[in-house]
Order: structure tokens, then C-alpha cells, then sequence
């Protein structure tokens, strides 16, 4: 089985999770692009999706499902999106498709968060996989010091804009043995909008694909 497949495999298993009715909240990235194909499949079954990013909305509504705005929506059931990386304590690194600050809000509104990754996903210690922070771009030189105070080596992120209009330090050589704390550090630097740790609102279910199929933790 590819990669690929393996993505494919998890974003199809997360259907079992979306309930008649509903409207369902939409990550973004190559294995959520797979779980937007399969909401497709049950488009008449459900309400619509409220959307993470503007690549997600236009597949979303590509395959005539509504997108509604995240104000108009006071809770999701479910929010079914990948990772960079993940723990076993179920925090993760996102933001390698530029688009953790949607993620993070739409995460906020949901009471089940379903991770769907392929194996290669799965770490030990958060860090190898470049953290991404979304800074206001006026502070990213500052920002970048104070990483380096931190213990990371923040690069630039050249000629991406997120959908929010800021830009991306990704912060090497991490090894994030305290990711809810180093979450709590970031957060609070002036001028960052949203770091790319979700450790306090990590995954509630974890569904990875391996070459046997979609494997489900609860
Ligand atoms: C986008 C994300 C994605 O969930 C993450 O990058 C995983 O992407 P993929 O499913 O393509 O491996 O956080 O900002």
C-alpha cells in the first residue's frame, strides 16, 4: 500500500463518525482531502461542513456540500482533520499545509476531534517535524528571536501567505518534551497568532492508516 492509500484508508474510516444531520467540521491537507471525498459519497445525509481553509471550502463546495460560516455555528460534533505529527498522549504538531490558526478555531467549537494520519505520523517526542507558528508579519523578526530563546531555529517560511494574511515561522531542532507548557510560551509571545502545537485541545480518536487498513483508537 502507498502512503497514499494509507491516507486514503484513515480519511475514509472517519465517515463512521459523522452523524445524519449534521454538520461536520472540515481540516485541511492530503488525508482530509480523502475524507472529503468520502463526506461527498453522503452529501444528502448531512447539513454541510463549517471549513479550516479556503482549499478545503472549495473542494467541500466542488462536491455541492455547504459551507457555513464558523459564527453562524455554536458547536460541531465532530472535527475530523490530520497531523504532522502525534504522541501517544494524542498532542500534535499541524500547520504544514500553513493552515493551523482555522484548524485551531474550528477544533475549539467541536466535542470529538478525529485525527486521521498514516503511520509515518506516529513519534515519540513532538519536534522532528518543524513546528509552524503563524506570526502578524511585522513581528516575525521578533518573533524569531525569541524562538531562539526557546531552544528552536525558526525559518521563514518564503512566498506563503496564510489565509489570514500572516506568515509561517517553522521552528527546527525541538525536542518538546512539555508540549501543553511550550504551547502556553508561544502563545503568549506578542505578535504570534497561533502556534502549530495542539496539546491543549488534542485528538479524542486516532485513526491511522497501515497497509492492513484503518486502524481505530478510541
Ligand atoms: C495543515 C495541517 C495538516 O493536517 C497536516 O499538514 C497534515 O497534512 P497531510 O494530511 O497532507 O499529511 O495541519 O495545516
Amino acid at each position: 500500500m502507498t502512503q497514499d492509500e494509507m491516507k486514503k484508508a484513515a480519511g475514509w474510516a472517519a465517515l463512521k463518525y459523522v452523524e445524519k444531520d449534521s454538520i461536520v467540521g472540515v481540516g485541511t491537507g492530503s488525508t482530509v482531502n480523502h475524507f472529503i471525498d468520502a463526506l461527498g459519497s453522503i452529501k444528502d445525509d448531512i447539513k454541510g461542513a463549517v471549513s479550516s481553509s479556503v482549499a478545503s471550502t472549495e473542494k467541500l463546495k466542488a462536491l455541492g456540500i455547504e459551507v457555513f460560516d464558523c459564527n453562524d455555528v455554536a458547536y460541531l460534533d465532530v472535527y475530523v482533520d490530520g497531523a504532522d505529527e502525534i504522541n501517544a498522549a494524542r498532542h500534535m504538531i499541524k500547520g504544514g499545509g500553513a493552515a493551523l490558526t482555522r484548524e485551531k478555531i474550528v477544533a475549539a467549537i467541536a466535542n470529538k476531534f478525529v485525527c486521521i494520519v498514516d503511520g509515518s505520523k506516529a513519534v515519540t517526542t513532538l519536534g522532528e517535524f518543524p513546528l509552524p507558528v503563524e506570526v502578524i508579519p511585522m513581528a516575525r523578526s521578533y518573533v524569531a528571536r525569541e524562538l531562539v530563546k526557546l531552544g528552536g531555529d525558526p525559518v521563514y517560511r518564503e512566498g506563503v501567505t496564510t489565509d489570514n494574511g500572516n506568515v509561517i515561522l517553522d521552528v527546527y531542532g525541538l525536542k518538546i518534551t512539555d508540549p501543553k507548557g511550550l504551547e502556553d510560551k508561544i502563545n503568549a509571545l506578542a505578535g504570534v497568532v497561533t502556534v502549530g502545537l495542539f496539546a491543549h485541545r488534542g485528538a479524542d480518536v486516532v485513526i491511522t492508516g497501515t497497509p492492513e487498513g484503518a486502524k481505530v483508537e478510541e
